[in-house]
């Protein structure tokens, strides 16, 4: 039997009596899967996974991805995306060192936006017995939930349009403020015309119904939403930007203050993130897996 304790507010949670290097009977992945959905953000402290050990576990939960930017992807293992500013022997990063510096859902951009990440703690950075690089988690569901009727009646038939293409041109407020507070961000991904070409725009609806739990949460991201579909643009823009800074009002965040063996998991649907930056140059090694989702109801491919 598995032990859940709940850790935040509205949603997250600890889940201990699971040791998921060895393949889980039925009725524990089941256990195991219905905490995860409940809770939206859980953590399986102290595991110790290889990463084909990681691949087994998650891909229980449906198809992985292999990421778009490959040369973070793990050799012989392209499902796990490494998160890493530690350098190779020609002085580059193993991994991604820049994912994380907006708040976002992985990947909700796709045609099939995740379903849901995990990501494992091989190294992380600590200061004066303080472990740095913590994730931030907002949970949409519960921001949704909070809204006044009358902006739930509004938002009920729009739609905005997310983009791999816009990303990197936009000033983001979460940046902005790290930099403020000192803290230095990296962006070091330039996306290839072949890497765009394999990701369309896509308009989808703002409020979206979880594909398991039914509950309803709004799709909108700093990210990788760029602008809202059929809506004049400073309109649109003002609309977004009271929805962020809804989503991420601190009674819907959960900050995950990370250890070397936690394996956290999060729904893509129900919950956003961001990385901090707080740790460099000392070394941070994690190993992300991703789960496809299915297609969003009533969203479109823009060509
Ligand atoms: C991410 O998956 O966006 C990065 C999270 C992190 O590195 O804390």
């Amino acid at each position: 039997m598995i032990q859940v304790t709940r850790l935040g507010r509205h949603f997250a949670a600890r889940i201990t009596g699971v040791d998921l290097s060895k393949p889980l009977d039925d009725d524990t992945f089941e256990q195991v899967r219905k905490a995860f959905f409940d809770n939206e953000v859980v953590v399986f402290p102290g595991q110790k996974l290889t990463p084909a050990q990681q691949i087994a576990f998650t891909q229980r939960f449906g198809t992985l991805e292999h990421h778009v930017r490959k040369e973070a992807q793990l050799a012989d293992h392209p499902e796990i995306f490494i998160l890493s500013n530690k350098l190779n022997a020609n002085g580059k990063a193993i991994g991604a060192q820049d994912a994380g510096r907006f708040w976002h859902s992985d990947l909700s951009y796709k045609t099939q936006p995740s379903l849901l990440s995990a990501l494992y703690a091989v190294e992380i950075p600590v200061k004066d017995g303080k472990p740095l690089g913590d994730t931030h988690f907002a949970s949409t569901t519960a921001a949704y939930a909070a809204l006044p009727e009358a902006m739930k009646q509004k938002l009920a038939s729009l739609k905005n349009i997310h983009s791999y293409r816009d990303y990197r041109l936009k000033n983001y407020a979460a940046q902005q403020e790290d930099e403020r507070r000192g803290i230095r961000t990296v962006q070091e991904h330039a996306p290839t015309p072949e890497q765009l070409a394999s990701v369309p725009d896509m308009a989808t609806p703002v409020v979206r119904v979880h594909p398991v739990t039914g509950r309803k949460g709004l799709f909108v991201n700093e990210g990788h939403t760029s602008h809202m579909y059929g809506m004049p643009e400073a309109e649109g823009d003002a609309l977004l930007r009271q929805l962020y800074d809804h989503i991420i009002q601190p009674e819907f965040i959960y900050s995950h203050h990370w250890a070397p063996g936690d394996l956290l998991m999060w729904d893509n649907v129900a919950v956003q993130h961001k990385a901090t930056f707080d740790y460099d140059p000392l070394p941070r090694l994690l190993y992300r897996t991703t789960v496809r989702g299915p297609a969003v109801a009533d969203s479109m491919v823009l060509q």
